[in-house]
């Protein structure tokens, strides 16, 4: 019969231990080390579902949005309501805190999961992808700022990223856009038919997102058109500049005045982290204010600053390196005593959270299993069989060190032995 594959752009991650740099094995290290930096900023877990209305994403991310005019993965459910499986985590997080009547607080938020937008798949871009991503609710504008970008470079750090660049940005008020808008609009329409379809549309429907153009001949026209500094209030520039200052023996912050972000419940200070060695999909992670976004969703005025991170992508860059845990390749070769040797295994296994025991599970001959471990990596082989199980022992057979033979053990003498290995 023919096989099934994956739907395009929607990769299996499968853990090969044996492959150390493969993506797969990098995406899982990559979120254990997040988990920890998220819970070293004494930040609580949520979790929301992949499924939610689509309205939610509508009147969030934004009806003139790529994502969520081009992108969305939208079905109807089979009572017809039309359902969307989540291209991002901001708005399902405003929409349980909403919903739970938790927006009279205070809450520093992480999550992680699948996202899925429907783009062109590319190095570091695809349909389903994995974010890890922060809310922080109900501070205004000030020193959730500053946390927002000391996890950045925090990341940066534990992750071993060469030469990131933070790119950082103010959108002013809503008073600010409207002005900035309209100063933006006057000056490209007499070029308007100099911009390509896309940035035409984006000059009726969203004029802002313009400044992310990629098209090289829209670029040079906005090389004059009139900047956003000019209409942003003294404050928000003394924001982006101490938070330049503040960081800057850490990492190196950039303040672009063209930085836009392509959601449109973005209020204040936006940012973006990004590396060359990804190529054209260069930001492993973007974020800002939304202080609006709960009013928008029915709640109550909750000030708001976030981030997400793209974890392929952080991956793809990290250069930490993960040490494995100690790996006991446990063969049983006792057709009789299976369960007895089996039990072994699993006593032995409570004692050390360092080392990992692989009982192998396979029939065949010691030498096919001794070559198995090797294969895995293993740095021991306990081997039991009928003899072992009647004198209380197991022979223990070091595999990194050819030069040490193997030696038979009591059990209580083999706890020790585990007891002491890292
Ligand atoms: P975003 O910029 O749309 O922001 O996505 C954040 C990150 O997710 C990007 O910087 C990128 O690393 C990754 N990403 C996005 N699309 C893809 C894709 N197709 N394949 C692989 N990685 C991708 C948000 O999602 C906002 N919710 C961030 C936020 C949280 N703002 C406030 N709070």
């Amino acid at each position: 019969m023919k096989q099934i594959n994956s739907l395009t752009g929607m990769a299996d991650l499968i853990e090969d231990k044996s492959k150390p740099d493969e993506l797969a094995i990098k995406v899982f290290h990559t979120e254990e080390t997040l988990k920890k930096i998220f819970k070293s900023f004494a930040m609580s877990e949520i979790r929301t579902p992949a499924l939610e209305s689509t309205n939610l994403f509508k009147r969030s991310v934004g009806d003139t949005s790529d994502i969520v005019n081009k992108e969305l993965y939208t079905f109807s459910d089979k009572n017809d309501k039309s359902i969307t499986l989540r291209p991002e985590g901001t708005a399902s997080v405003i929409r349980s805190i909403v919903e739970k009547k938790l927006d009279g607080e205070t809450h520093k938020l992480w999550y992680m999961g699948p996202m899925w937008r429907y783009e062109r798949p590319q190095k570091g871009r695809f349909r389903q992808f994995y974010q890890a991503g922060v809310e922080i609710l109900g501070y205004p504008e000030g020193t959730s700022e500053f946390e927002m970008i000391s996890l950045v470079c925090e990341l940066n750090r534990k992750l071993l990223i060469k030469k990131p660049l933070i790119r950082i940005n103010h959108l002013g008020d809503s008073e600010t856009k409207k002005l900035f808008c309209d100063a933006l609009v006057k000056y490209l329409t007499p070029m308007k038919s100099d911009l390509d379809e896309k940035d035409m549309q984006r000059l009726d429907n969203n004029p802002l997102r313009i400044l992310d153009s990629k098209n090289p001949k829209t670029q040079e026209i906005l090389n004059k058109a009139p900047s956003i500094s000019e209409y942003l209030p003294n404050g928000a520039k003394e924001l982006l500049r101490s938070i330049q200052e503040l960081f800057s023996d850490k990492c190196e912050i950039e303040i672009d005045y063209n930085l836009v972000r392509g959601l449109d419940y973005y209020t204040g200070f936006v940012f973006e982290a990004i590396s060359a060695e990804l190529g054209a999909q260069d930001a492993y992670l973007g974020g800002g204010r939304y202080d609006n976004l709960c009013l928008q969703l029915g709640g109550k005025s909750l000030p708001a600053i976030g981030m997400a991170i793209g974890i392929e992508r952080l991956a793809l860059i990290s250069n930490q390196k993960y040490k494995n845990n100690t790996l006991v390749s446990f063969i049983i070769i006792s057709s009789n005593s299976e369960s007895k040797a089996y039990k072994i295994a699993h006593e032995l296994r409570s004692i050390n959270n360092n080392i990992d025991i692989d009982v192998q599970l396979s029939q065949g001959s010691l030498k096919s299993k001794l070559r198995r471990a090797n294969k895995d990596g293993a740095s021991y082989a306990f081997i039991v069989g009928d003899e072992e199980i009647k004198s209380k022992t197991v022979v223990v057979k070091p595999l990194n060190d050819k030069d040490t033979e193997q030696s038979v053990m009591k059990l209580k003498e083999i706890q020790k032995f585990i007891e002491n290995l890292s």
